[in-house]
């Protein structure tokens, strides 16, 4: 339909990898069964780029009936076992190899990232890529060690544990960290022996794609990854009702989340959620300022602010909350937004014209509120859906703005009057994903760390993310945890066998 309006020179001036622009221009289909198909229906759908509007690609819309042959190609080849079923040396071979391939493409990717997303092209290279073959390479590790436990039975029996792939899981993704959300879920999804269908988030489908093309580059047997590009209603519904997946992994917001759980009530798929956050970034007044300032401030920043763990909530003790906001305000001030494929800019476009509105939505609800504007509080002029840097002071924690996950580069600045005041309030909120604290003293740091309701806590530091440690939510921020060995939890089921001796 629309095939007429795409320019890949245009949509994509700002890039120079050339394997991007020729992956650019080739179709972008969905994957089954080890096959590139087109959607069954054959519509398509526009990804855009952000920083300039344009359309970069037409993208195959996957609904209900793609969704159904990808789960029958993900059933086949679990029951086949020639990826559940393998040896445990000759799987990790595989996810080494993936992560191999994307190492040797990361130029590509990164470019093809902050074409579809938005995201400093500085940024998608030093973070998103090389995170994403770091998360393949560590679940490739943890093949080799998913064991099970020889229990203390009775002497007359022997009793044992094994853990065993889940099955067919879903996986549906979200925009903010496309080609990383990827490898989260898929890293230890195939680590345990799974097959999936993985449905990228409509905004941002390109480097999921690509991956795709690397997984089959990679040998994995055909089946075992499935990719259905389309809307969260179709591709995404299809996946959480249908009666033959076995576990849905979801990342998005809270409101998506209930409607995923509620659906998988009819087979009683296992669920994971990854859903929304408003963290708490407490500034203690023994602070080192020098790196609380900057680092705090990045924690609302980074990546646009589309950061489910972004440390929004500022909290600064009352008596020094006037110096304290001026320095924050002054950093802010100082954040360079522009063109991602700028070495100079430290921000880039929303990802999504939706995503613009919601978030200049919030900058009236905030002024609205009564709060005072201390940095940015406008939209960028022109082409692009560019947000300036954003802090309120004077916030009140009950206000809306202080609340309500924005998913933009808007900080808020609340006071607080002493230690207890600050957990109270940090813990205010229906969310609970992350927190950091700021101060010098450590029987308070590991005091307050304990007191907030948080899957993750910082100290003196912000966004430490690592396939190390685990990922995930307190209250309506979701369940499971993501990464680690946690996630090994997530994609495998235990069975207790018992043997007469
Ligand atoms: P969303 O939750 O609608 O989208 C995330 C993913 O879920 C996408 O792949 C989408 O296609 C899919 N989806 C949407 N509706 C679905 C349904 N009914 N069934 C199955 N899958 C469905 O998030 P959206 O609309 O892009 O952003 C809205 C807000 O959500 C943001 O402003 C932000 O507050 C929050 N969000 C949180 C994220 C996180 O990392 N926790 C990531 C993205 C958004
Ligand atoms: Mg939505």
């Amino acid at each position: 339909m629309a095939a007429a309006t795409v320019s890949v020179e245009r949509a994509a001036s700002g890039a120079r990898n050339s394997a991007a622009l020729d992956f650019l221009r080739k179709p972008k289909q969905l994957l089954i069964g080890g096959k590139w198909v087109a959607a069954k229906s054959g519509k398509t759908f526009e990804t855009i780029n952000p920083s300039n509007e344009e359309v970069l690609a037409l993208i195959a819309e996957g609904d209900k009936a793609d969704v159904d042959l990808a789960v029958k190609a993900a059933r086949k080849a679990f029951d086949e076992g020639q990826w559940s079923k393998i040896g445990p040396h000759e799987r990790a071979r595989y996810l080494f190899k993936i992560a191999e391939l994307i190492d040797k493409h990361a130029d590509e990717l990164a470019q093809l990232e902050t074409l579809d997303n938005g995201k400093p092209l500085t940024f998608s290279s030093a973070f998103d890529i090389p995170a994403a073959a770091e998360t393949f390479r560590y679940y490739g590790g943890w093949v080799t060690k998913i064991y099970g436990e020889t229990n203390p039975s009775d002497p007359s029996f022997f009793n044992y544990t094994l853990r065993e792939p889940v099955g067919v899981c879903g996986q549906i993704i979200p925009w903010n960290f496309p080609l990383l959300m990827a490898a989260w879920k898929l890293g230890p999804a195939l680590a345990c022996g799974n097959t999936v269908i993985l449905k990228p988030a409509e905004q941002t489908p390109l480097t999921a794609l690509r991956l795709g093309e690397l997984i089959m580059e990679a040998g994995v047997p055909e089946g075992v990854l499935n990719i259905i590009t389309g809307f969260g209603p179709g591709a995404g519904s299809s996946i959480a009702e249908h009666p033959d997946i076995d576990k849905v992994a979801f990342t998005g917001s809270t409101e998506v989340g209930k409607i995923i759980l509620k659906a998988s009530a009819g087979n009683l798929k296992k669920v994971s959620l990854e859903l929304g956050g408003k963290a708490p970034n407490i500034i203690f007044p023994d602070a080192d300022l020098d790196q609380a300032v900057p680092t705090a401030m990045m924690g609302v920043f980074f990546n646009s602010g589309q950061v489910c763990c972004a440390g929004t909530r500022i909290f600064v003790q009352r008596e020094k909350y006037g110096e304290v906001v001026d320095k924050l305000a002054k950093f802010s001030k100082n954040v360079t937004m522009g063109d991602p494929f700028d070495q100079k800019s430290t921000i880039g476009p929303l990802v999504s014209k939706e995503q613009f509105d919601r978030v200049k939505g919030y900058l009236e609800v905030g002024k609205k509120e009564g709060a005072t504007v201390s940095a940015g509080g406008e939209a960028g002029a022109g082409k692009g859906y560019f947000v300036n840097p954003t802090l309120f002071s004077d916030v009140k924690n009950e206000m809306r703005i202080a609340r309500e996950e924005i998913f933009g580069p808007v900080g808020t600045a609340i006071s607080f009057t002493d230690e207890n005041d600050a957990v109270f309030q940090g813990n205010n909120t229906e969310y609970g994903l992350s927190a950091a604290v700021w101060t010098r003293d450590i029987s308070r740091a590991h005091k307050v760390a304990r007191s907030l309701k948080a899957g993750t806590v910082w100290v003196n530091c912000y966004n430490q993310l690592d396939p190390i440690s685990p990922f995930g939510g307190y209250k309506q921020s979701g369940f499971g945890r993501e990464l680690g060995r946690y996630a090994i939890d997530l994609y495998t089921q235990i069975k207790s066998v018992w043997m007469k001796l």
